[in-house]
């Protein structure tokens, strides 16, 4: 399935779900739809979709959950960005959130996008399906406090430190492949995966967290604001430890590659058809933004 296909049908879920909402909290509404529809490249949600459309044909179903986590995702730069934690004025090619809305709506728009998501997953899990329940645990918890935010933990309190390789993994594991990692994971569940595709999906997922956390040091130094836009070089500035500080450049880039031949032949290891999967795997080592 094409990836440009699957964007716009997310980006139209997403759109509608902000249409007429609000009354006197109108600015929450505003301030949410601003980051969300800003764009982004939609990498979480695609996995979802891709994984599940490996087992069921009827993407349409899972897709208010998949929009869920592009909230959670998104939620998670709003609040990033903030000056209490990088302090950075460009994402998505535009002013970040507390620009346009200042801090405190900021925060309250994070808070919203987070709750929203939370509240699509409980209403989909009403409904009786138990995938769907356990899809939506599990990608509550990748959220959480041993999940990306304990990440983005390990990331503020490391900011000038040198720390262990295992902190470092710790770090990258969580803030990044948390998520990443669950929107695969939650797709198989949903999809009716048997245990044992699971476990590998699982591995998958894991090691394609790592290769986009990699990717993202590594374009903290080499890429360009304009084609990022997001502004390059905010790790140096904020004395971040980085994969790219601890290893170096060139260790990096090997990682990437190492790493992404071990995830394709993760796949290779299913009897699926997993050309979606590896296409994405590829685009996202090689990405320039
Ligand atoms: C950026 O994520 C933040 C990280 C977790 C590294 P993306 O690179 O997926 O950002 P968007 O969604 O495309 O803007
Ligand atoms: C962010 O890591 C991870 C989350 C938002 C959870 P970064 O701080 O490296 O992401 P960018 O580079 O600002 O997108
Ligand atoms: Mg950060
Ligand atoms: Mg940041
Ligand atoms: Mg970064």
């Amino acid at each position: 399935m094409n990836m440009d296909y699957l964007r716009q049908e997310i980006n139209t879920w997403l759109d509608n779900y902000f249409e007429n909402k609000g009354t006197y909290n109108k600015v929450i509404y505003d301030s949410m739809a601003y980051s969300v529809k800003v764009g982004g490249k939609r990498i979480r949600p695609t996995l979802m979709l891709y994984t599940y459309n490996m087992f069921k044909n009827d993407f349409n179903n899972i897709l208010p959950i998949a929009c869920a986590l592009e909230m959670i995702h998104t939620y998670s730069l709003i609040h990033d960005d903030l000056p209490c934690m990088d302090n950075d004025d460009l994402r998505r090619g535009k002013p970040t959130n507390h620009k346009v809305f200042g801090e405190a709506i900021a925060v309250l728009a994070g808070d919203g996008l987070l709750n929203e998501a939370m509240s699509i997953m409980f209403n989909e899990s009403l409904k009786g399906d138990k995938n769907v329940l356990e899809a939506c645990s599990i990608i509550s918890n990748a959220a959480g406090v041993e999940g990306m935010i304990g990440g983005q933990i390990v990331d503020i309190i490391s900011e000038g430190k040198l720390i262990d390789k295992d902190q470092l993994y710790y770090m990258h594991k969580c803030k990044t492949g948390a998520l990443i990692k669950s929107s695969i994971v939650a797709g198989a569940i949903l999809g009716g995966a048997s245990k044992g595709e699971i476990n590998i999906l699982d591995e998958f997922g894991e090691k394609l967290g790592l290769i986009f956390q990699i990717k993202d040091d590594i374009l903290d130094v080499v890429g360009e604001t304009e084609i990022l836009g997001k502004n390059a070089k905010s790790d140096i500035e904020n004395n971040k430890t980085t994969f790219v500080t601890q290893f170096g450049l060139d260790k990096c880039i090997e990682f990437c590659e190492s790493l992404t031949k071990d995830a394709i032949d993760l796949l290779e290891k299913l009897s699926l058809n997993t050309n979606d999967l590896k296409d994405t795997t590829i685009f996202i080592s090689r990405r320039n933004h």
